[in-house]
């Protein structure tokens, strides 16, 4: 059987400014009752002094301090973000730095937009099995302020920054997983650097119908193939993009609405970060041990998604 993998703890940073319903309502056309009826978000993140590295930096050492483990032994780092400090070096490699690493590991970045941390999960996961060392390192974090167009309603209400990281290590537990990618530059994008107008833009309504048939299907493809129906798992964690995607996907699972853990009020969408803020919050509050069945979903630009299911 493929190696699984154990989350040995985790960790998560948050900016210290929050902006409410009503702060985006003095900036654009917009109100407390449209963003909480049409999205399910109260409240989000956003940086001041902080940047995408410096929480990934925040969230990467307290993951590391719960794990209690020797930091020479971690040999993969991995960054799932859009929003990177620098385009080179890689916000991984600053984390190398800061958290004082060895330099006997391999670091870098992983851009999948919101999927990201789903692939640096995966791609951990598989790289653990021929690493000389026991740990890795995965971090999702972002600083999607510097990319949103705060005049834009219909994108500025919705993302929030935020990071958070998981300390994994291989273990003969159950791991699968499935990923799609379907180039699309129409409905979700940002031009890259050297544009004068490098910001998010996005077709919503498209990408709401493209969300609610992908988790729907990477969740039952990933059921499918490991043989298990929704009553055998713990969670069932969706990338944190919009509540009503989540309720859509949650209706097909009628009596299993508890499993679909919902945070998204209190941080809009934090892309990379929105699925290991989850993980996090749930292994704060004792809802996830060792032992727990999750099934994560994510999708995003690219367009991408992904499925797993995971003994934890
Ligand atoms: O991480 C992955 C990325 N993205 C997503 O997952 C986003 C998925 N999509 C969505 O979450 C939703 O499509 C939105 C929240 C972005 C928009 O909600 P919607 O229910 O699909 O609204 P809509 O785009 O169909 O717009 C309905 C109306 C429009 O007005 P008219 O044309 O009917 O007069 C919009 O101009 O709502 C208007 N509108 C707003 N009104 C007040 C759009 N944004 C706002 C706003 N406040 N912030």
């Amino acid at each position: 059987m493929m190696k699984g993998i154990r989350i040995v703890a985790t960790g998560s940073a948050l900016p210290e400014k929050v902006i409410t319903n009503d702060d985006l309502s003095r900036l654009v056309d917009t109100n407390d009752e449209w963003i909480t009826t049409r999205t399910g978000i109260k409240q989000r993140y956003q940086c001041g002094q902080e940047t995408c590295v410096s929480l990934a930096v925040q969230a990467a050492e307290e993951a590391v301090s719960r794990a209690g483990i020797d930091r020479a032994e971690i040999g993969v780092v991995l960054v799932a973000t859009q929003t990177p400090d620098y385009i080179f070096p890689s916000a991984a490699c600053l984390v190398q730095k800061e958290l004082g690493l060895s330099e006997e590991v391999m670091a870098f970045d992983i851009g999948a937009a919101c999927t990201g941390f789903l692939m640096g999960l995966g791609t951990a996961r598989a790289l653990l099995e021929a690493s000389p060392k026991p740990y890795a390192l995965v971090i999702g974090s972002e600083q999607l302020s510097k990319i949103i167009d705060y005049t834009d309603r219909s994108t500025c209400i919705l993302f929030g920054d935020g990071a958070a990281a998981v300390v994994i290590e291989s273990a003969d537990k159950s791991f699968r997983q499935k990923s799609w990618a379907r180039g699309n530059r129409e409905v979700l994008s940002c031009l890259g650097p050297g544009n004068a107008n490098a910001k998010l833009q996005m077709l919503g309504s498209e990408v709401f119908r493209f969300a609610v048939t992908a988790l729907a299907q990477a969740i039952e493809e990933v059921l499918g193939e490991e043989g298990i129906t929704m009553a055998e798992v713990d969670y069932c964690i969706c990338h944190q993009a919009n509540a009503r995607i989540i309720s859509h996907v949650m209706k097909k699972y009628p009596g299993f609405e508890d499993k679909f853990y919902m945070n998204i009020e209190k941080y809009g969408n934090t892309s990379a970060a929105s699925i290991p803020l989850v993980l996090d919050e749930l292994f704060r509050e004792g809802k996830l041990r060792s032992g727990s069945r999750v099934i994560c979903v994510g999708f995003g630009a690219g367009l991408t998604w992904s499925g797993l299911y995971m003994e934890v």
